[in-house]
């Protein structure tokens, strides 16, 4: 099996102006010279420039939060692909259960935008995951894989690179709850099965997929001892440098 280079993704949500993202970057990027994994952060749009600033250089991965799938157009407050290849960004959250919930995302505005971010060489981390209900109905798995189905609709994808999934339950959100790692474990371990009858076991086997969700220093290593967890998005516990690198160096 081809090794996957883990990955740790900070999605600051609406956290952090210009200056405490440039401040961040100041603390954080001398600790980043220890990490082997890849890092990525998704810092709100306005503040993604400076960012590009900072990290150039530096090896660490920017990304956006959310994007529109149209190149431009009249789309009054939206930012197209296209925008964030000019910062640049390497990656772009898709489907955050907060963007499902407040703001009318379904999986196929999902889809839309998954598709339009490969065209544009935009990595994107597509994220799903199940409601406490959901999981208490023992509906997980089928509305898990349900979600990645959908995302990738009539999606093509070259190498397995292209893309990356977030499996986030959306009541360990947040919450200070995690999934046990078995149990996030199976998840996953479901979606990348998924995968394989999607695109070929080959393939499937170089599909990151990351677990979110009330992600810390404490509990980062059992998930990533987990065979098919190849990393975290992380909220909460990225806004802090120290905290982060804590999470990302988890081996060291
Ligand atoms: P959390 O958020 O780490 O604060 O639980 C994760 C996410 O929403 O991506």
């Amino acid at each position: 099996m081809m090794a996957r280079t883990p990955l740790f993704a900070g999605n600051w949500k609406m956290h952090k102006n210009v200056k405490e993202t440039v401040d961040f970057l100041d603390a954080f990027l001398p600790m980043a010279k220890g990490i082997s994994s890849e890092i990525a952060f998704c810092p709100p749009f306005t503040s993604l420039w400076a960012a590009a600033e900072k990290i150039r250089g530096s090896g660490i991965k920017l990304g956006a939060q959310n994007m529109h799938w149209e190149d431009k157009g009249a789309f009054t407050g939206e930012i197209s692909p296209l925008m964030l290849k000019e910062i640049p960004c390497d990656y772009v959250i898709i489907g955050h259960s907060e963007r499902r919930q407040y703001f009318a995302e379904t999986d196929e505005t999902v889809n839309k935008k998954v598709k339009s971010a490969i065209k544009y060489g935009i990595t994107p981390i597509i994220c799903v995951g199940e409601s406490l209900e959901q999981r208490e109905k023992g509906k997980t798995l089928s509305v898990v894989l349900n979600q990645v189905e959908k995302a990738l609709f009539e999606v093509e994808i070259k190498d397995g690179c292209d893309l990356v999934f977030a499996y986030e339950p959306i009541w360990a959100i947040g919450t200070g709850k995690v999934a046990s790692p078995s149990d996030a474990q199976e998840v996953i371990g479901a979606i990348r099965k998924k995968l394989s009858q999607l695109y070929g076991e080959k393939l499937s086997q170089r599909i990151r997929i990351l677990y979110g969700g009330s992600v810390k220093p404490e509990n980062i290593k059992e998930l990533m001892a987990q065979p098919d967890i190849d990393g975290a998005l992380v909220g909460g516990a990225s806004l802090d440098a120290k905290t982060f690198y804590k999470i990302a160096s988890y081996e060291s």
